[in-house]
């Protein structure tokens, strides 16, 4: 497989992932919100044919954790175990489809971060130094000179003082990789999305890169360095590699070699806060232990809660508690839409409001998609006793609405590619706004009326039926149960996911002769009753 073949998007497999998330939290809406994206591509991804491994896990080292370990009086071992099963238990919560979780403990990271880093050293990549600067205790990092007067010697992110530190540590030459990243970004412009977050990381890349300390000595919760246990791997370089430790890159084990073949990742999605440490550090380690880079490190913003930032205080945190409510109250799929439709896909924050919650519901999934396929399965049951009938080939002035259809598979089948989901999901529900559209010009129910236009009626629900069909295939990836229901209802075959991609989307008269039954997707609720728990 030849590192350029994933830039096209024309390789057979495909490999994503998610940010390991920290044990010391617990899962809120935006460790939801990224792992529903990379669920959502990676279900499209295995629709259109692809061998797809999609990667989630935990991040289990490091002195936060060991902190509040110590705080609960308890091993770190078991805070972190403790928290990765609810992070576990999340994914089934939410039906999500990785094909691996890896916990940063594990055995078989630690074995391979060591083989990784030890590579490093005997490159040279990686030696030991002693370094003075400025340290953000908050955020685990040093600031240059530079960036820490611009912030008048305080965290950008805390607002704390930084503090002047000295270690003897060992060093990732990260500076010897300013041209390299620099040509990169040059040539791959995608290789950061959105592009408002590659000027930034290419304008801080352009200030100059400096060696980075890659172990720490005033704490003990890490992956000893090899053959100096005095040091322990900073969580940050123990943590990227896990994209590289769960394929089996850090022991080159016979048993893991099929893992190797999805290698490189297409979408490393993250938010936009960890952006730094993916898009240049992480590049940098690769280009030391000579492995092809990821095609795109996908930066989302960030969710905010009724026009604020979320926090605890306030009581606008959309936690686990919260989010159950909704699924309880609109269900899993419609929370899926949400998070996708009206998520910080793109370079602005987004702003989650019940209201707005249930304007989504109401607007795209009640009156659109549901109204659809009940109107349409409706019409079927009344005027051919629920048998879809056979497309009489009538034209009706002005439609093409085969080729409409079509286009809809070819925009959703490019924006899915790009990991535009919001584009791929408007793509999709334009199919049942189509439909809409076709039924309320042709009047299907004004045709029954007349029994010398059969052939009409006959045309005109085959094709809504079979357009139905084709937009339950493009909106499946993210309305995964409500979308089986319908292909329950147009009586498809479970075995319906076996067939190509091409086959599903394209036009068929697969439907024909079928008993179909009629079909209320999303019920209508009310008003917005949820509150917010914490
Ligand atoms: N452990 C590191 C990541 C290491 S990856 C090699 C980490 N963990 S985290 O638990 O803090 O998770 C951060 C991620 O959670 C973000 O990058 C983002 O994916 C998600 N989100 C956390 N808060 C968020 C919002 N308010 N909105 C959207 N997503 C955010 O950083």
């Amino acid at each position: 497989m030849s590192p350029d073949s994933k830039q096209t998007g024309s390789d057979d497999r495909a490999y994503i992932t998610t940010p390991i998330y920290y044990v010391n939290d617990r899962p809120h809406i935006g460790h939801a919100y990224t792992t529903t994206l990379c669920d959502v591509w990676a279900r499209a991804m295995r629709a259109v044919g692809k061998d797809v491994f999609f990667l989630t896990g935990t991040d289990e080292h490091g002195v936060k954790v060991e902190k509040s370990a110590r705080e609960r009086g308890i091993e770190p071992q078991a805070l972190a175990d403790e928290n990765a099963a609810e992070f576990e238990r999340v994914l089934q919560i939410f039906g999500l489809t990785n094909d691996d979780f890896i916990r940063t403990t594990q055995d078989r990271h630690v074995r391979q971060v060591q083989n990784l880093v030890r590579r490093l050293r005997d490159t040279d990549a990686v030696y030991l130094g002693e370094f003075e600067g400025w340290y953000d205790e908050g955020q685990e990092e040093y600031v240059t000179e530079n960036r820490a007067r611009e912030t008048d010697y305080k965290s950008p992110i805390s607002g704390r003082p930084l503090v002047k530190a000295t270690e003897k540590n060992y060093y990732f030459r990260l500076s010897a990789f300013q041209d390299r990243l620099e040509t990169m970004f040059d040539s791959e412009p995608d290789f950061v999305r959105p592009l408002a977050r590659r000027n930034e990381v290419l304008g801080r890349l352009r200030e100059g890169l400096q060696d980075v300390p890659i172990t720490r000595t005033n704490f003990s919760w890490g992956i000893p360095f090899p053959d100096d246990e005095s040091h322990v791997i900073y969580v940050w370089i123990d943590a990227l590699m896990n994209y590289a430790t769960a394929l089996g890159f850090g022991d080159d084990a016979p048993e893991t070699e099929h893992l190797r073949t999805y290698w490189p990742a297409d979408f490393h999605v993250i938010g936009k806060e960890i952006l730094w440490f993916h898009a240049v550090i992480w590049p940098a380690i690769l280009m030391a232990l000579e492995l092809p880079m990821p095609r795109c490190v996908y930066a989302h913003s960030f969710w905010i809660s009724e026009g604020q930032k979320m926090s605890k205080s306030l009581g606008n945190f959309i936690d686990l508690p919260t989010i159950e409510g909704y699924m309880e109250t609109y269900g899993l799929d419609a929370w899926r839409w949400y998070m996708v439709v009206q998520g910080p896909l793109g370079a602005t924050d987004a702003d989650f409001q019940a209201a707005g919650f249930h304007e989504t519901y109401t607007t795209d999934l009640v009156n659109t998609v549901g109204n659809c396929a009940s109107r349409t399965t409706a019409m079927i049951s009344k005027y051919f006793d629920g048998v879809v009938p056979s497309d009489e080939g009538i034209t009706f002035d002005g439609w093409d609405f085969e080729a409409e259809i079509g286009a809809s598979v070819a925009r959703w089948r490019l924006a899915m590619d790009e990991f535009a989901l919001d584009a791929a999901c408007e793509s999709a529900i334009g199919i049942f706004r189509t439909i809409d559209a076709f039924i309320n010009a042709t009047e299907p129910f004004k045709v029954a009326k007349d029994d010398s236009r059969r052939a009409e009626l006959a045309s005109i629900l085959a094709r809504c039926a079979e357009a139905l069909r084709v937009g339950s295939v493009l909106l499946a990836p993210v309305l995964p149960n409500k979308m089986a229901a319908l292909h329950e209802a147009l009586a498809l075959d479970a075995g319906a996911s076996e067939i190509s991609f091409d086959e599903s989307t394209g036009w068929s008269e697969i439907l024909a002769g079928r008993t179909v039954r009629k079909v209320a997707l999303f019920p209508r609720i009310d008003a917005p009753t949820i509150e917010t728990t914490s």
